[in-house]
Formats: C-alpha cells, structure tokens, sequence
C-alpha cells in the first residue's frame, strides 16, 4: 500500500507541482520569483523530504531570524546538516557581498542536489562530510573515525552556525561532541541557532515520530528505539544542562510538534558563545 501511495505521489504530485510552481512563478513579483526558481527540483527525494509549504515557513522564519540576530556585515556562516540547502538562499543575502555560507551535510544525494540548484549563489558552497549518522547510511564513503569531525573550517572563524532538524538526530554523546565543536569553531560571541524537540506532556495526535517514549541517557530520549537516531528528544532539564556554560540563550521558540506554543514545528534557540 505504502509503495503503491508512493508511486502515486511522484507520478502525480512531483510533475503537477513542476507546473505549479511555473504558475506561481508567473503570478509573483520577481522578488518572489526568485525563491520559486532556488527550490530545487530534488526537494521530495526521501532523505530530507520536505513540502513546500513547509520549506517556505522554514525560509521565511529563518530570513527574519537572520535579520534580527546577524549583524555582523560579510559573515562566515556554517549550516551542520544543510540538507537539500534550504537556507542558502536565505544566507545568500547576506554573505552576497563577502563572508561565505557553507553547507555540510552527511547525505551525497543533498549534497549533489545542492549543487545543482544553487550554482548561482555567490559565496554559498557546499560540503561532502565523511562524519556517520546511522539515521542517514552513506554510500562509497570512508566513514571519519569516532571522535573526528570531518568540517573544512579553522577554529574561531564562524560567525553564525545553524542546525535545522539534525540534534533531533544526534544522541547525547554525539551531541556533546558536536556541541563542543560548535564551541570551537564559533569566533567570539558567534551565534548558533539549533533546533531541539523538547519533551512537553503533550502526544501528538499525528505523528507517533514526535511521541518520545524510550528512554536512552538521562533525560535524552528516542520514539524509534531500533534507531533511535531517527528521532531524539530531550527535556527542559537536560538541555540546561547541556548548553550549560559554553552559550548563553538569547531566544528561545518552542516547537508545536511537541506541544509548544509558536508555529515553529522544532523549538529554536538563539544561543551566543559565552
Ligand atoms: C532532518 S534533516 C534536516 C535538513 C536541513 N537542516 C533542513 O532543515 O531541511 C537532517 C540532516 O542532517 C544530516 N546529518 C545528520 N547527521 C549528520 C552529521 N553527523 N554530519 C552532517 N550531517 C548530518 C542528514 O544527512 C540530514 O540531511
């Protein structure tokens, strides 16, 4: 049923969204067009699917994100786990005239999809990790050793880093090693927005993936425990303590999916190296 919903899908809703999206293009100011023209065309391939409705509340939350909190001019902007790159057009803006965004990502196939939607974006580029998630297999890679971070940028050079929907697949100890990796890499009072799903006595009615109930460390918690990097939570508590003087938070925004109360799906924070 599921493969035969899936074919459904792309042979129907994949070509009928190409000519939505000329339609839209045709409709919309040349500002606008411009965001229609940079989705690329790989945006539903399985591993960081998204909806476009869902892929314009992301570019849009994080454009006004960027615009409040980033004011240093030509910034270094790093995205761990960029997927299909969602927020390159959105950093395009402000590194177009200096500073760089760069994008890494463990999954070949955004990586290459990458590349081929935004070859026009000055100063935007894109990376090819060896670093391992067991949520996201590689293919023909040698895998960094545990203990390595396999990122092509020095320490104390980013000014901003963002992680969209990648702690959500991190247990702690990978999480903690990451974090401190952040840590390093961030310059000065540099900023990183991470997303979290935080546990909330709350069960979402619609999708179980959000319902975190297998306990793996304290306060760290999976709804797959098969794999449980598919799909991790933590508590209140234990985020504290894990941020827990390297950043100071600036923002935080809660997450629905989780029973928070803004239209965020993930909670967001706004953290600055202390
Ligand atoms: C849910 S997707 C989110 C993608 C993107 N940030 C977004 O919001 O659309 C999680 C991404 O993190 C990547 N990822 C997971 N572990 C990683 C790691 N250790 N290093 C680099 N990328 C990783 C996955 O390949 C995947 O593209």
């Amino acid at each position: 049923m599921r493969n035969i919903l899936k074919r459904i899908f792309y042979v129907i809703y994949y070509p009928a969204s190409l000519i939505w999206r000329k339609l839209d293009g045709i409709g919309s100011w040349k500002e606008t067009k411009w965001w229609i023209d940079h989705v690329p065309d790989a945006i539903f391939t399985p591993a960081t699917y998204a909806s476009y409705a869902g892929w314009m509340q992301n570019q849009g939350m994080f454009s006004a994100l960027f615009s409040i909190y980033l004011e240093k001019d030509k910034p270094n902007i790093l995205d761990f786990g960029c997927g299909m790159g969602g927020l390159a057009p959105v950093a395009y803006h402000f590194v177009r005239h200096g500073g760089r965004y760069l994008g890494i990502d463990t999954d070949a196939r955004s990586i290459a999809a990458c590349h081929r939607a935004y070859p026009d974006l000055k100063n935007c580029e894109f990376y090819l990790t060896r670093d391992p998630n067991a949520w996201y297999p590689q293919e023909g890679i040698e895998p960094s050793k545990s203990g390595e971070i396999d990122w092509p940028v020095e320490n104390n050079t980013q000014d901003l880093l963002i992680a969209m929907s990648v702690f959500t697949h991190l247990q702690e100890k990978d999480a903690v090693k990451y974090l401190n990796k952040i840590y390093e890499v961030l310059a000065p009072q540099g900023l990183a927005i991470l997303s979290f799903a935080i546990l909330r006595h709350y069960v979402n009615p619609n999708n179980d993936i959000y319902n975190f109930r297998h306990p793996l460390t304290p306060g760290w918690y999976t709804s797959y425990p098969a794999c449980p990097e598919c799909s991790i939570g933590i508590e209140s508590q234990a985020l504290e303590k894990f941020l827990n003087g390297k950043f100071k938070v600036l923002k935080h925004v809660e997450g629905c999916v989780t029973g928070g109360k803004h239209p965020s799906l993930q909670d967001l924070f706004v953290l600055q190296k202390v």
